[in-house]
């Protein structure tokens, strides 16, 4: 049960259930939403509603992909030394959380975007950045992080991205934290798909394809 008179954030759910695509009236702009407990947290006082507004889907998302599932270091605790990590598409709205939160918990992030943005993700903290329409680039990849990275986001999981990231990875084996599903075809790498709306231990059916 929520407690009145303190301030919450959260994505919001509609009416008809978190997933739906149906039109539902328990949108921003209502006088009162109606939201399970269970997808907010309260605000810090210190912290505005107009910071809180943008900590939406993708923020939770890269946590969701760094820590619950990659059990990485945490901010709070950052690695002593460096662990590489590529965030697939440091230009997406995802991606742009997930290599700030990568840095902060001292990783060293490799990532990929158009050539116009690579000083936007260099900004973000990306060490090195590709292009991701460049049949090379996961080569490069590969030779940039030595043939030892394990560890991938990829925050478009579609197209050509599913045998891009997996191409970037040790010949060992490694973990892709996907954001749509799908399976590596490359021997020994294995895909785990988040869905942020299960973050607080909520179960969905989300895209089981
Ligand atoms: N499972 C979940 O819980 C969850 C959570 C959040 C998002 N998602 C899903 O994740 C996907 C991304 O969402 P988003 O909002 O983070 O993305 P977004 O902000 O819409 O990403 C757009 C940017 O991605 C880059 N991009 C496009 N194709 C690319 C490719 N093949 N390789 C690398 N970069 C590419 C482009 O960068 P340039 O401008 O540099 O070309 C583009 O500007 C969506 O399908 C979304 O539904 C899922």
């Amino acid at each position: 049960m929520l407690q009145p008179l303190l301030r919450y954030i959260g994505p919001v759910a509609n009416s008809k259930g978190i997933l739906s695509t149906d039109t539902s009236p328990n949108g921003a702009f209502a006088e009162y939403l109606v939201i399970d407990p269970a997808l907010v947290f309260t605000l810090p006082d210190d912290v505005p509603f107009e910071i809180g507004a943008q900590l939406g889907v993708s923020c939770y998302a890269a946590c969701q992909a760094l820590y619950q599932t990659l059990h990485l270091p945490t901010p709070l605790d950052p690695a002593t030394e460096p662990i590489d990590i590529l965030i697939w598409a440091g230009s997406s709205s995802s991606g742009h959380y997930a290599m700030q939160f990568a840095n902060l918990s001292g990783l060293r992030v490799v990532s990929t975007a158009s050539q116009r943005n690579f000083d936007l993700v260099r900004s973000l903290g990306a060490v090195e950045v590709f292009d991701y329409a460049d049949s090379r680039t996961p080569k490069k990849i590969h030779t940039a992080t030595g043939g030892k990275l394990t560890y991938a986001v990829d925050c478009i999981s579609d197209g050509m991205t599913p045998a891009q990231v997996s191409n970037c990875l040790s010949k060992d084996g490694g973990t892709i934290v996907t954001l749509l599903p799908y399976e590596s075809r490359k021997k020994g790498i294995k895909t785990e798909l988040i869905v942020v709306y299960s973050m607080w231990g909520e179960v969905s059916d989300f895209c089981h394809a």
